[in-house]
């Protein structure tokens, strides 16, 4: 049985469970959460490429501190994490898609470098004549989950997917989207035990 607070404006959610003495919270990331996240990321690279031998090396600096510190600059981006006894023991990583935050909630840097970047970008396509896209996309992505193996099947992968819906909402954005590898069941079962239902299908020949 699970019991807590849930608040919004500051975007802190708490949970206690009564059943065990674990304390767990989630919580959005902040950058001295990077290093922990970074590995949790690379970890869950590997755990991919584990099941599909057809994904293509990783970089090296896939899932590395400089490259998550990045991310959690981008206005369109936030990092939620599970704290659990005082330690990251998950997070998840969303996106919102066509949808331009204001200053108020991304602090003036991330929202001024939004801004430059997609008039950069507009630029530039512009004078490189590059094809526009034919639809416009809109929504909340879920980028990444990686709860570590010792936390699971402890309602942490549920609390992080339920704060990265709360922060959707808070933006009107009615749908969120993933990608699951087909694979990886343990992940499908996740996702459609939460709601989530397939809506397309990748497919790879070997030749
Ligand atoms: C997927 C993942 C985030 C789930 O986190 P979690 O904290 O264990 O999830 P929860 O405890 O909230 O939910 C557990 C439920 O998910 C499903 N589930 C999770 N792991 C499962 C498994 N190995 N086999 C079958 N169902 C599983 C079940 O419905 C389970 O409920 P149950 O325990 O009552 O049977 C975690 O397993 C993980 O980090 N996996 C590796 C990374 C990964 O696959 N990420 C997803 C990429 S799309």
């Amino acid at each position: 049985m699970l019991f807590g607070t849930v608040n919004r404006q500051d975007r802190q959610y708490s949970l206690m469970n009564r059943s065990e003495p674990t304390l767990r919270s989630i919580r959005v990331a902040n950058e001295e959460d990077a290093a922990a996240i970074a590995e949790l990321s690379r970890n869950l690279l590997e755990f991919e490429k584990s099941l599909n031998g057809g994904m293509g090396q990783l970089n090296p600096w896939a899932g590395g501190v400089e490259e998550i510190l990045k991310q959690m600059m981008r206005p369109d981006t936030l990092f939620l994490v599970a704290v659990i006894n005082g330690e990251i023991g998950g997070y998840i990583k969303t996106i919102i898609v066509g949808h331009q935050l204001g200053p108020a909630e991304l602090g003036f840097a991330r929202w001024l470098l939004g801004l430059v970047e997609s008039g950069g970008r507009r630029i530039f396509n512009f004078l490189l004549r590059r094809p526009r896209p034919s639809v416009v996309l809109s929504g909340g992505y879920i980028s990444g989950i990686f709860v570590r193996a010792e936390h699971r099947r402890s309602n942490t992968g549920h609390l992080l997917v339920e704060a990265a819906e709360d922060w959707f909402r808070q933006h009107d954005i009615a749908t969120a989207d993933l990608h699951v590898l087909f694979a990886n069941s343990a992940a499908r079962e996740f996702w459609e035990e939460l709601g989530y239902e397939p809506v397309s299908l990748g497919m790879q020949k070997k030749i």
